[in-house]
């Protein structure tokens, strides 16, 4: 449908190009993720998660000692005030986890002085603690949840052990600190994605950032974003639990017109990159303990919904084995995706305030016309 300006409807806005960005880019029919000129193969063998954020706020990738002041800055911003552990205290057992993290990320802005503050230093700095403190958030939910008191992060440490550290409460080994640490490097930015777009739109407003990530965690709360990796996990747990083939499961599904999670993209056209490196990660990690059940699983679903529908992976199909054998609570999955995700979401808001214009598109009205109001008395 034509609009004022002549252009056609768009639905999905799928392939419109909305903005500039020099964070990353996709190229879909060939399946590459590149990170401000830097191939994802790249970035996931041979730099941290901490030297992405760097490469994401900064533009290129840091030297030693701009490593370590930005690791110096993340761990001095990790405490979480008492009132957002208050909150996660009284949380109700039956909430959703990214309820929970929207809910105390929104509630972070409520005890920062410089919420509102929209200077580019300002920004850079609520950009740290966001990112420093969302992991914190996640870990101490998960721990009272449960019924124990949430952990002091370790003070040398990486961003991706003192995760699992401040979630266990036992040090991890390096191989599940490298693994995770390259999960995190895999989920740091995407294009603009749902979530992205969602952080992006907010930030254009000139709202402030704790608004616009809590936004774009809503965003990634959806089955159809972020929330799939948990729903990847119930499907091959459901498997497991029914005994059944996963060829007949999952050709079932597909019969009744049901969508398997973890399959197609909007912009990929074959396997999302980061999908294969986490399937090499999956299959390393399965034979190395000897056991390979979810790898199997996944390949005979992976085969069968490529020759049914011929649709790829993409990221949440594999990382939601990789985080289960790493003994992560599927319901953490996607709070997870999102601990990684606000290095991109603040990177974005960052290059939206650069040069800002409000996003306002257009709907194409397609309602009724002409009426007129009938007093309420007479309506039926
Ligand atoms: N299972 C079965 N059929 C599917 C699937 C799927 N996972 N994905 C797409 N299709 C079919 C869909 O039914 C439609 O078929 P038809 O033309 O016969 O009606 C066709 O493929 C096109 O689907 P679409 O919904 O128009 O495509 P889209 O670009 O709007 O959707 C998507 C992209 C990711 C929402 C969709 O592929 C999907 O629902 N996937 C499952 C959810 C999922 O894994 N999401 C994670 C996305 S990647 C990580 C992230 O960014 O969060």
């Amino acid at each position: 449908m034509a609009n004022k300006n002549g252009s056609e409807k768009v639905r999905g806005l799928e392939g419109v190009i909305a903005l500039s960005s020099e964070l990353s880019s996709i190229d879909g029919e060939e399946g590459k993720l590149v990170y401000r000129g830097y191939d994802i193969y790249d970035l996931a063998e041979n730099a941290s998660f901490e030297e992405v954020v760097y490469l994401l706020w900064n533009g290129d990738l840091p030297n030693q000692g701009e490593l370590d002041a930005l690791k110096r800055d993340l761990r001095a911003a990790r405490e979480l005030p008492e009132p957002v552990i208050d909150i996660l205290r009284k949380v109700p057992d039956t909430a959703h986890p990214m309820a929970v993290l929207r809910t105390a990320v929104s509630a972070l802005g409520l005890y920062d002085d410089e919420a509102d503050a929209d200077t580019p230093e300002a920004n850079r700095r609520k950009a740290t603690r966001l990112l420093a403190r969302t992991p914190a958030i996640i870990a101490a939910y998960a721990r009272l949840r449960d019924g124990k008191e949430p952990i002091a992060p370790l003070s040398e440490a990486s961003m991706a052990f003192n995760f699992l550290y401040m979630l266990n409460g036992e040090e991890p080994g390096t191989a599940a600190e490298d693994t995770f640490d390259t999960c995190l490097v895999l989920h740091a930015d995407h294009g603009l994605n749902a979530s992205t777009f969602t952080s992006r739109v907010i930030g254009s407003t000139l709202s402030d950032m704790y608004s616009a990530v809590s936004g774009a965690i809503g965003a990634l709360k959806g089955p159809l974003h972020g929330g799939a990796n948990r729903e990847v996990m119930r499907m091959l747990l459901d498997i497991d639990e029914k005994g059944a083939d996963p060829v007949d499961y999952v050709n079932e599904k597909l019969e009744n017109k049901e969508r398997v999670m973890g399959f197609g993209h909007r912009v990929y056209r074959t396997m999302d990159p980061r999908a294969a490196i986490l399937r090499d990660r999956v299959k390393a990690l399965s034979e190395e303990r000897g056991a390979t059940k979810w790898y199997d699983y996944s390949m005979a679903i992976l085969n069968t919904v490529k020759s049914e529908k011929g649709l790829d992976p993409n990221v949440d199909f594999f990382s939601a084995s990789t985080y289960y054998m790493m003994g992560l609570d599927p319901d953490l999955f996607t709070p997870i995706f999102a601990l990684s995700r606000s290095a991109g979401w603040t990177a974005h808001l960052l290059e939206q305030w650069e040069d800002n214009r409000l996003i306002r598109p257009r709907a194409a009205y397609v309602g009724k016309t002409g009426r007129t109001v009938t007093p309420i008395s007479e309506r039926a």
